[in-house]
């Protein structure tokens, strides 16, 4: 088998969590070391993902080697400590601003000055050939409508499969997905489902109450944290995706869909000092035997970016797998178990187990 030859776009909070856990993983004991759902994945190891292209718009970032890129201003995660990072030939290019930065992150992040569109298109192009990558992993900011799409475009120009962690609909578009069956491509998305994050818990305990037999009769989830995601996100104008993404991933879980205004799910500010920690807070409340009411609240604290590594790791080995099997368009189950808003929602069980059946298939 192969190396995973992967290219990101978005070198941000997302990827640097991504690449220092591998590298954590390479100085660890995998049978010891937590957080890793499969070790091997379809023969696949954590030591078969390659970094080959990077792609960002920020002036810290763009021209430099990938190791300094993943460490540069604004980003935080430090799990391992620069200077023992593994040297990275992959120098970050650049990417097509379009819409990836809002007003919020423009205070924080210096924009790289854009060739032309036609220049800068050949230039990718060349550059993922060259780089021999055969996936295009999306780690950009929440209301990326359009660079997400010009991404999705440059994965099928470049043969690519397409690996959407963000709450722009791709995979689950119906006219995208067909682009992607099209050009013989796999495509996993969208919007990363977080190892332990809000909307796995919140899912999992709207179905626990629903199974039982009682009713929901109201539920919110908020959630809080101090990187530049939860900054660009209080830009209300960029939240719609997410918010759909984030509310239909709950409603999908439950027999009888709540009324809209009877449920909140979203993002709800940015606390500067809590940095890549996320607090999420969820409240259900309803009735069970006999009409009595009943309540619950989580509080959930994760580190945010350890969250959403501990995902990608797996959705893209099942896009290597893809495609190594020739699979075209979305594919099910690896999407409705990574993703929060897949093409067809699952519950939790059914499509982890349709994970399990679709790597056992590779072998
Ligand atoms: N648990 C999680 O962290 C989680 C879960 C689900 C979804 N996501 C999504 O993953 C995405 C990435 O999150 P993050 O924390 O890394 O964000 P981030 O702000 O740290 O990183 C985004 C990166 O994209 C770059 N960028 C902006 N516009 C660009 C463009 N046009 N082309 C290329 N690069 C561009 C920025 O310069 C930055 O480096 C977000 O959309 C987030 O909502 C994260």
């Amino acid at each position: 088998m192969g190396k995973i030859k992967v290219a990101v776009v978005g070198v941000g909070n997302c990827f640097a969590g991504l690449y220092q856990g591998l590298e954590y993983y390479r100085h660890h004991e995998i049978t010891e070391a937590a957080g890793l759902m499969h070790p091997v994945l379809g023969g696949y190891t954590l030591d078969d993902i390659e970094f080959v292209a990077a792609f960002d718009v920020s002036e810290e970032k763009v021209g430099k080697n990938l190791v300094e890129a993943t460490y540069a201003h604004p980003n935080e995660v430090r799990w391992i400590k620069k200077e023992e990072m593994p040297k990275s030939e992959v120098i970050v290019q650049e990417s097509p601003i379009l819409d990836g930065l809002g007003i919020y992150i423009l205070e924080r992040v210096k924009p790289i000055k854009n060739k032309p569109k036609d220049v800068l298109d050949k230039q990718i192009k060349e550059q993922i050939k060259n780089s021999g990558a055969r996936i295009i992993l999306s780690y950009l900011p929440v209301g990326s409508a359009d660079a997400t799409r010009y991404w999705a475009q440059m994965a099928i120009d470049t043969n690519c499969a397409f690996v959407n962690c963000i709450p722009e609909f791709i995979a689950s578009d119906e006219k995208w997905a067909q682009k992607f069956t099209d050009a013989k491509l796999p495509i996993l998305g969208d919007d990363i489902k977080a190892q332990v994050g809000s909307t796995i818990v919140h899912r999992t305990l709207a179905r626990l109450v629903d199974e039982r037999g009682a009713l929901i009769e109201s539920t919110y989830q908020i959630n809080v944290g101090g990187n530049t995601d939860f900054l660009n996100m209080k830009e209300q104008s960029r939240l719609k995706s997410k918010r759909i993404s984030k509310t239909e991933s709950v409603q999908s879980q439950l027999k009888k869909r709540l009324p809209d205004d009877q449920i909140y799910v979203g993002p709800s500010d940015f606390i500067p000092f809590l940095s890549n920690t996320k607090l999420g807070f969820m409240r259900i409340e309803g009735k069970m035997w006999a009409d009595v009411p009943f309540n619950m609240e989580i509080r959930l604290e994760v580190d945010d970016k350890a969250n959403s590594g501990g995902i990608s790791v797996d959705a893209i080995r099942c896009a290597q797998i893809a495609l190594d099997r020739g699979l075209a368009g979305y594919i099910e189950g690896p999407s409705a178990y990574f993703m929060k808003h897949p093409p067809v929602q699952h519950s939790d069980p059914v499509a982890r187990q349709m994970v399990e059946d679709f790597i056992s298939q590779a072998k």
